[in-house]
């Protein structure tokens, strides 16, 4: 496994470009099989994650390929509904597939992806509204089979529009029922839906491939099912999670950021802890500085779903609070695991207790370099940030976790003054 040796005590500076998010391209990737004619998409990042959504729609049988940040795909060549374990277990977003599988052939067989290290996350909203749209879903030797009702001829028919209310704000829940929804006969009321950025970037595509959507980027949406979508040309939005792993850098290190090709209305709520923070925040319309002098001042954070501060930003922002000037509360409500973190923030130097959702950080006046492991992909972007401001020579283990989420890495690092070399492991 590779690993990351990274010299720290540098003040990054520079400009680094922002890639397409993860999280909108995922879900767009698993929207191009609803297309009946040819999809390309733009500013795809190349990520672990990425390519595994493309293995997985590619073993269906339809054809796929990404080129540089171009991704295109073409669905006449299916001839398989099945996304297999091997797969899925590596990346749960695999189950985004469910929804355009079902909706789109009738049928669709996916492997149910397991628990994962930030916590159990289970997928009963994604399987409850789908049965609320009259699929008949079981789940068999560890995968979910779920088939469209019949037509009136006995033949597999179309999901029907319905009215769901999600249990909780579930960002892939939502993304899956909008994609089935966008082919079902009749319309689909949705209450509670998640709001975040990569869910709208979805509903823009769906629209663009011809869908009827109301009230996107709200909890309330409207989607009268047609009986048919075509392709079209995409660009996924800006990564804000990318965005602020790098600006927040700034803020670790005393420095000067400036992030392009990205938006600050995606994330206004990460920018504003900046300011708290005592960071200088300067936007443009494709571009945002953060320029921080001194040591930052302590702040409270509760992560909750979008607008509010995103669970993504949390150990990165964690981070930053090691050594801001006071102490620091952080309430973790999404998770129910994600302070793994915390003990190879404590090896670094770092002064946090955690009780149960909350933790406690009382910052310090730098942190020293120390063997560390990345535990999942942002708590490892966390642990390059203490690396990057600490004294000494850290090394940082089991980075695949980075690779699945941040585009070209060490040469963006690189570009910011940072010290950093991959060590390539068996
Ligand atoms: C997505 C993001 C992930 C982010 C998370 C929350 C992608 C590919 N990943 O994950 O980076 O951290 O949103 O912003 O976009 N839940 C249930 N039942 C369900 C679905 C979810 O109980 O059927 C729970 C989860 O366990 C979790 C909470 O709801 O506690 C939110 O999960 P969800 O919004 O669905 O996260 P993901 O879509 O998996």
């Amino acid at each position: 496994m590779d690993k990351f040796l990274i010299t720290g005590g540098t003040q990054v500076k520079g400009e680094v470009v922002i890639s397409g998010a993860k999280n909108a391209a995922l879900p767009l990737l698993a929207a191009m099989i609803l297309a009946e004619t040819p999809v390309t998409l733009h500013n795809v990042p190349t990520l672990k994650d990425v390519n595994t959504l493309v293995k997985l729609i590619a073993g269906t049988g339809i054809t796929i390929e990404k080129n540089g940040d171009t991704v295109t795909c073409d669905t006449s060549t299916i001839n398989s509904y099945y996304a297999p374990y091997e797969l899925v277990k590596t990346m749960r977003a695999s189950i985004l597939v469910l929804g355009p599988l079902l909706a789109r052939f009738g049928q669709a067989e996916v492997s149910l992806p397991g628990g994962c290290a930030i916590g159990s996350r289970p997928v009963d909203q994604h399987l409850k509204a789908l049965e609320a749209m009259g699929a008949t879903i079981t789940v068999e030797n560890g995968y979910v089979k779920a088939k469209a009702p019949l037509d009136k001829d006995g033949n597999r028919g179309r999901l029907k529009g319905c009215h769901f209310t999600f249990d909780m704000v579930t960002v892939g829940g939502t993304e899956n029922t909008i994609m089935a929804a966008a082919l079902a006969e009749g319309t689909t009321h949705l209450e509670n839906c998640a709001r975040e950025p990569e869910v709208v970037d979805l509903a823009n595509m769906l629209v663009k491939m011809g869908a009827k959507i109301e009230g996107i980027g709200t909890a309330y949406m409207t989607i009268e099912g047609v009986d048919k979508l075509n392709g079209c040309e995409y660009s996924v939005v800006p990564d804000r999670i990318e965005t602020g792993s790098y600006l927040a850098l700034a803020m670790m290190t005393g420095g000067e950021v400036t992030a392009k090709k990205t938006e600050a209305s995606l994330m206004q709520s990460v920018l504003k802890k900046f300011e708290e923070m005592g960071a200088q925040v300067t936007v443009g319309s494709d571009w945002i500085n953060v320029k921080m002098a001194g040591r930052p001042k302590a702040v409270d954070i509760r992560t909750l779903p979008h607008p509010a501060f995103p669970t993504d930003m949390q150990a990165q922002l964690m981070t930053v609070c090691c050594i801001a000037e006071g102490t620091s509360t952080i309430i973790e409500n999404i998770f129910e695991n994600r302070y793994m973190h915390v003990p190879e923030l404590q090896r670094m130097g770092a002064n946090i207790k955690v009780d149960g959702h909350t933790a406690v950080v009382q910052g310090v006046d730098k942190l020293n370099a120390a063997p560390v492991i990345a535990t999942d992909l942002r708590a490892s972007m966390s642990l390059v940030m203490a690396a990057v401001a600490a004294q000494g020579e850290t090394c940082i283990e089991r980075i695949y976790h980075i690779d699945r989420g941040y585009e070209y890495v060490e040469d963006k690092l690189r570009g910011l003054g940072v010290t950093i070399e991959r060590v390539k492991g068996e």
